[in-house]
């Protein structure tokens, strides 16, 4: 039970005894005879939703977060009943309604309880706004952790606090600092081997309470709408986390260069520092693939027009980056300048697009241009308005890709630091206040954007970036962790948000690497881009006032440290593509934190640091100044040194060394790692092999590699190429089965293998079961060979 809501406390209300059952298809209802009515649909046999209405009346059957692709299905459905409770029986699950009180029980189908009731729904009614506040709580068993929440900057274990959801503009935030720049109010518990997850499908202010107030109860509630929420049932939290997953959608994916290293400052200007930046890259063979351009390059920090002192051609500029490897992204935010003169202000005023106050004036705030009026990106006809604003821009100017920003809203100077609670938004057609649509205005911003931008850019594909972000955003846009600062701490916060957000349905995902506020010494700047490189998004970003930030700012040592470590992103491009191909496919978070990756070991359970990079490869960041090691844990199993090749058993902590030029970072025995070369920018250089980096292990693993035209979507045809390797390690023989999936031929024609750890001598090759001449294929050492891309077994075997 709630009971400290920041609201007058009016009193809980409680539902009583059940009187009317009724089933309809995949929905079950149960109605109070003082008027609740909990409505559970059957989504698949382990995911179901709990909505309830009060006084009978449901809120409308609207969410922004789900997406309409979800896949749905459930095979099961039974209903029985004795004196005391419903049961519903799934493939997966039994719930168990009481129908004295509403409360409700989740249980696997061997009877192990997995969630259940404390006090259940209970509802204040708010007399100030109408509707309820509403609330759920439910049971914590003694060793339940809880993961999950957006972009917290606190421990990735939840257990012990409260935290809420308000996306808020939070310049140089701190560790623990609540809440910042994301709403995604989904967690994952996890207790006694098994997870689960609840998403609480509400766009109000929410709550959520890990047994902070109570040491037995977790409880969620929401300023106002509907308890509304989804439990998705594991026992693995991958499977938690890929149902919200699914039920919230993923991006398609990016075009490749989205995934390179990128550049940016606030602000690059004019041209000419716009220019020096993009050859200094060059000149320090540092490899990037966009540069950003801050609202100074717009007239008066006017959205979509250009300062023409300091861009007088930008469409010139533009193609001539382009020429040069780099993207143009351009910033765009949400306030739009009060000035009769401008033609965005004019149309959006005639049409009647921007925001209004409750009693009918214009909502106004400052921001950067000054006084400005807000877009109803909750309407559908702004949003289309919006899109079609990204036409000159991409078609006539060139600009590839789109960056929101201050689009909570953030407003200046007043104490909320956004939009006043009354003013009023379409929200499509279910027309309301700030209150609700507060957490939703910057993804529908950005939802926007993404349409003007995947319009006018195709046949390629869109790249856009937002600040705000609610359960679902990741569907149209990449994300960056808002205001951070150059100091150590940061650099901890990045890594636990960037994991954090991966475990929340939200994989694209990294922060301002080096820090946006204050500046960051050498040794720090070289750490965070050393995690950086393994973040889904990797762009260097500051506020400028500070000094500079760029890879070659901080003296030739750590520039040749920033210049190895992203050439390592590069060669891991195809590696982290297929990553992202997983995640967008099927719904697999691209950094998995180690409980994520090992839930049964409970040493994982509160371990932050450490974490698997897509399936395979361990990084653990160095987080201290001075280190020349650090602690880590390794998680089960056997685990390749990136460096050295050297092979661990997994399942303890050691001691590693990491000197300012590397991190630890290891692979999992068993693993193909795809590598391309190393390129100044995505498709500089025509791939002549795929180098295949190979970590020999008594066992099976398998390995997959994706690719595609890099850009476009004839992918969507069947042009793209799936490779699943399996390989088999024995005694005294390898074995690599490739499976191919998908019609597009690759440039390359060859594989180089490049084995680890073989603990024999080869003697013989086969492909395809034809021996080959080994003087032919060996290349750079023993273990090292190129075999035909077309194979289908390779089996190696000692003398
Ligand atoms: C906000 C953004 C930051 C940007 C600045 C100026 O603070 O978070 O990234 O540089 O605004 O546009």
């Amino acid at each position: 039970m709630i009971t400290n809501t920041e609201l007058e406390y009016k009193g809980n209300l409680y539902p009583n005894h059940i009187v009317e059952f009724k089933q309809d298809n995949d929905k079950l209802y149960f109605t109070t005879e003082n008027g609740v009515i909990l409505q559970v649909t059957i989504l698949r046999g382990s995911v179901l939703r709990f909505r309830y209405a009060t006084n009978h009346v449901f809120e409308p059957d609207f969410s922004y977060a789900i997406d309409e692709e979800a896949s749905l299905g459930y095979s099961i459905l039974e209903v029985t009943e004795n004196e005391t409770e419903y049961l519903v029986k799934t493939a997966r699950l039994q719930l168990l309604v009481d129908k004295m009180s509403l409360r409700t029980q989740i249980s696997d189908l061997d009877g192990t309880i997995i969630n259940e009731d404390e006090a259940g729904f209970h509802w204040e009614e708010n007399y100030e706004y109408g509707g309820n506040t509403v609330k759920m709580s439910k049971m914590t068993p003694t060793g339940e952790s809880y993961y999950g929440m957006g972009d917290k900057s606190t421990h990735s274990n939840l257990k012990g606090k409260r935290v809420e959801n308000w996306v808020t503009d939070s310049y140089a935030y701190g560790k623990d600092q609540d809440p910042l720049y994301k709403a995604i109010p989904f967690y994952i518990g996890l207790n006694r081997g098994r997870a689960y997850g609840i998403f609480f499908d509400n766009s109000f202010k929410t709550h959520f309470d890990f047994a902070y107030e109570k040491r037995t109860v977790t409880s969620f509630w929401a300023d106002g709408g509907a308890m509304d929420y989804y439990f998705f049932y594991g026992p693995d939290m991958s499977t938690v986390v890929s149902a919200y997953s699914n039920l919230t959608g993923t991006p398609e994916l990016p075009p490749l260069w989205a995934l390179g290293f990128h550049q940016s400052k606030w602000s690059y200007y004019p041209e000419s520092n716009v220019k020096e930046i993009a050859n200094q890259f060059r000149e320090h063979n540092i490899p990037c693939d966009a540069i950003y351009l801050d609202i100074d390059y717009m007239d008066g920090f006017r959205c979509f027009t250009w300062d023409k002192n300091h861009f007088p051609d930008p469409k010139r500029m533009i193609s001539e980056l382009e020429q040069d490897g780099f993207k143009t992204v351009v910033m765009i935010d949400p306030g739009i300048k009060i000035d009769r003169d401008y033609w965005v202000y004019q149309e959006a005023l005639e049409n009647d697009y921007f925001c209004k106050r409750g009693d009918g004036p214009l909502m106004h705030g400052k921001v950067w241009p000054g006084e400005c009026n807000f877009p109803d990106f909750t309407n559908p006809e702004v949003r289309e308005w919006w899109a079609e604003l990204y036409k000159e821009f991409i078609s006539d100017i060139g600009v590839h890709a789109v960056w929101n920003d201050m689009n909570e809203p953030a407003v200046m100077e007043v104490p909320s630091k956004t939009a006043p609670l009354d003013t009023r938004h379409d929200y499509d057609g279910y027309p309301c206040t700030h209150r609700k649509a507060h957490n939703v205005y910057g993804m529908q911003m950005v939802r926007a954007t993404y349409e003007g931008v995947k319009k006018y850019v195709y046949p390629k594909r869109p790249f856009v970036i937002t600040r705000a972000a609610f359960a679902g955003t990741q569907r149209y846009s990449s994300t960056w962790t808002g205001d951070n600062v150059a100091t150590w701490e940061h650099l901890w916060i990045a890594n636990v948000q960037v994991q954090r957000m991966c475990m929340s349905g939200y994989s694209f995902v990294g922060s301002d690497i080096g820090g946006f506020a204050e500046q960051p010494n050498g040794e720090l700047f070289a750490r965070w881009i050393q995690l950086g490189v393994f973040h889904p998004f990797c762009r260097v970003h500051s506020s400028g006032d500070h000094g500079d930030q760029e890879p070659w700012s901080f003296g030739s040592d750590i520039t040749d440290i920033v210049r190895k470590f992203v050439e390592i992103r590069y060669q891991l491009l195809p590696y982290l593509y297929t990553m992202f191909y997983k995640y967008s496919k099927d719904h697999i978070p691209m950094l998995k934190p180690l409980v994520y990756y090992d839930q049964e070991d409970t040493q994982t359970h509160f371990r932050t640091d450490e974490f698997i990079f897509g399936n395979q490869i361990l990084v653990c960041p160095i987080q201290e100044p001075n280190a020349q090691g650090r602690r880590m844990y390794f998680p089960k199993g056997k685990w390749y040194d990136f460096w050295t090749q050297e092979c661990l058993n997994g399942g303890k902590e050691r001691w590693v060394t990491a000197e300012l030029d590397m991190i630890p970072i290891y692979v999992k025995a068993g693993a193909v790692i795809p590598k391309y070369p190393v390129q100044q920018y995505v498709g500089q250089v025509k791939l002549k092999e795929l180098v295949l980096e190979t970590y020999f292990t008594v066992g099976v693993e398998t390995s997959e590699v994706y690719e595609d035209a890099q850009d476009g979507y004839d992918y969507k045809k069947g042009r793209y190429s799936l490779r699943n390797f399996k390989l088999t390690g024995k005694e005294k023989s390898l074995t690599i089965q490739q499976f191919k999936d998908g019609s597009f031929v690759t440039g390359y024609e060859k594989f180089r293998f490049n084995i680890y750890g073989l603990p024999f001598k080869i003697g013989k090759v086969q492909v395809d079961n034809e021996e080959v001449n080994l003087k032919t294929v060996r290349s750079n050492g023993d273990n090292s060979m190129l075999i035909d891309k077309n194979f289908t077994l390779l089996h190696i075997t000692s003398k």
